[in-house]
This record gives structure tokens, sequence and C-alpha cells, in this order.
């Protein structure tokens, strides 16, 4: 870890915001005026800058493209009123990031650095964060190698980005997941819990696969024994089973989501019955079959908490009659974005305020 780095700013002259419907973005498709890069080599971070946000230019034989030495997070800025925009547990992110980065062999840059970076850069582009309800400012921390070699080993050279974007929700209906025997996203040893790049793309064949069977997403087994629930993918996963909330536990191979961490906080502060442990597929399906499979919900930063439609296993289904959260979704959901848009009580000072 480096020591903290200066912070140089360069704005934009003319910005790009009057070209941009917030009230309708989609997801990760527009960018704020400005990003954040900080460039490593000969063994340290050099000065962060706040720059226009802008293409970078890059050789094809740049090393991270290859071999996707590359890891990432995801956060949100929330509007709260013209003063103050809200940050959630922004000090989780940077925990997880130096974590992913470490089983990357990715230098990690000091946390003073990411959070006077993250803080400035939110500042400058306050009016991209959206104001209509549901809808926010994604923020995309990215450290990548950056060498110009197609050398498969540990890159000399890094840069760190943050890059801002207003989104819409992530899925826009209830979620058909489907399990898989063939395929798996982490094993025990590999790199599961990080947010590494390559963590994505291997996802996208066995996603494809499952979407054209008429699914949304696999939620995955074990990479073992094909029995264990582990995650979505793009979010952790939440059953109640006769009124008891479970979520499988960390293994390794499951990313700790920073939402499914907020979710065990309050079901522990509200006395609600919650277990984290390991879950088999079966168990799932069981409780299906015998009417106790009272909701199963996604949660992550950008999918926040979404409902399940279905859970499909081995020739078997088990589906819900509606496209909405059930009660325990919907009073996590309600807790949490209340919290974040500062509207209730925060009795765990997750909020983060940024006065703009
Ligand atoms: C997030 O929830 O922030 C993620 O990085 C998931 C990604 C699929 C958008």
């Amino acid at each position: 870890m480096t020591t903290k780095t200066a912070l140089k700013i360069t704005k934009i002259s003319n910005s790009r915001l009057t070209e941009v419907n917030l009230d309708d973005p989609g997801f990760g498709r527009v960018f704020s005026d400005h990003m954040l890069e900080v460039e490593y080599s000969d063994g340290y971070w050099k000065e962060a800058e706040i720059k226009p946000f802008g293409s970078i230019d890059v050789t094809p034989a740049l090393n991270t493209l290859h071999y996707a030495q590359s890891v990432f997070e995801g956060m949100k800025a929330y509007y709260i009123d013209e003063e103050t925009i809200n940050l959630f547990r922004p000090e989780q992110n940077y925990e997880r990031m130096a974590r992913s980065c470490e089983r990357m062999c990715i230098p990690v840059l000091d946390k003073e650095t990411f959070m006077e970076g993250l803080t400035e850069l939110i500042k400058l582009d306050h009016k991209w964060v959206p104001k209509k309800d549901g809808n926010t400012l994604y923020i995309r921390p990215l450290a990548c190698a950056f060498d110009p070699v197609i050398s498969a080993s540990i890159a000399e050279n890094y840069r760190f980005f943050i890059m801002t974007s207003p989104v819409g929700a992530y899925y826009n209906k209830a979620v058909r997941l489907t399990s898989s025997q063939k395929y798996v996203r982490a094993a025990k040893g590999g790199v599961g819990f990080a947010k590494a790049s390559g963590n994505y793309a291997a996802s996208f064949y066995p996603a494809k696969k499952a979407q054209e069977n008429g699914f949304d997403q696999v939620l995955w087994l074990d990479a073992k024994e094909h029995k264990y629930v582990e995650e979505v993918g793009t979010m952790n996963i939440f059953f109640v089973i006769d009124g008891v909330l479970v979520t499988p536990e960390l293994s390794g191979t499951i990313l700790p989501g920073i939402t499914r961490d907020s979710i065990l906080q309050l079901a522990d502060y509200w006395d609600m019955p919650f277990e984290e442990r390991r879950l088999t597929i079966d168990e799932v399906m069981k409780a299906g079959r015998e009417g106790v499979l009272d909701e199963v919900f996604g949660a992550g930063t950008a999918a926040v908490i979404s409902p399940v439609k279905e859970v499909h296993h081995d020739g078997e289904s088990v589906t819900f009659d509606t496209d909405s959260r059930g009660p325990i979704g919907q009073k996590l959901y309600d807790t949490l974005t209340g919290i974040q848009q500062g509207r209730i009580d925060d009795p765990f000072g997750w909020a983060h305020p940024v006065k703009v």
C-alpha cells in the first residue's frame, strides 16, 4: 500500500448533462462529465487526477485485455437535496477492492486517495445524480494492469479509474433463475470472493445458454458437488424458508456483497430469524414443493433487492405468481433505500453524506 497521492482537478468546459435524460438513463451507458485516474509505475501510485471523462489510448497488446489482471467495484450515490449526496458504506467498497487487488497482484491504492478522489468526483458531478426515485448515480472504480506487453505475468504498470454513470433499475422485472450441472462460477482456491473482471466474462456463456431456455441468470452451485447454492453472479441470493431468512455462507467462492452484509445486520437488528449457512438446492426445491418457500430475492448494489420469479433445477421449477417482492424483501428494500436516500433513521451509520 502507498501513502496518499496529491489530487489534481482539470474541469470540463462544457457539460454533457443537457443531452442526458436522468429520468430514463438505462444502466451503464452514459457517463458523467469527469472521471478519476491514477497511474502506477516505478513501484508507486502517482498523482491522482480528476479529468474530463473520455477514451483512453491503449495498445491492443495491453496485458489487461489479454489476461484480465483487473478488478472493479460497484457503488451508488443518492440524491438527498441540492446540497447533499449520500454514499453508502463506501469504506466497505474500498476494503473489498483492496482484497480483490491483493488476490490479483494489483498494488493497492491508499484509502485516503480513494476516498478523497471519490468524494471530489461526486462533488464535481453532483448534478448527474438522478432525483427520480429508484434512479441513482452508479460509481464504478476499476483497477487494471497497464503494461503494453503480452507476457502472461504480473504487470509493472497499473491504472486506477473511477467513472460514474446515472442508472435506473438493473432488473426491470422479477428474474427467472436456473441451476447448472455443467458450468461453475468459482471453485475453492479460485477468485470467486474477489470482484475480478474475469469472473463476469466466464459467466456470460452459461448465462446465454440459460437465456436460450427462457431464464435470466444462472443460480450457481458449488463447483465440487453441484449441490450447494452459492450466488447469482450479478447478485447474492436470499431465501425465506418457513419464515426464516437464509443465505449461503461465505466460503471463498461467493462475493461478499455489501448489500448482503447490510441485510444480515438489519435482520439481526430486527430480531428476524436468519441463517447464514450451507444450503442445498434440494432443500430449496423441497421447500418449494411443500409450500414453505415464502420468498426468493437477489441482493446487490446494482440489483438492490430483486424479486425472483422462478427457481429451476434438474427439470423442476418453483415459481411465484407475482413479479413483486414478498413482505421481507420489500421491508429490506424500503429500509435500505430509505437509509440510502436519507428518508429514515440510520442506526448503523451507513450513510456517508457528501456536501456538494
Ligand atoms: C454491482 O452490483 O455493483 C455489480 O458490480 C454487479 C454488476 C453485474 C453490475
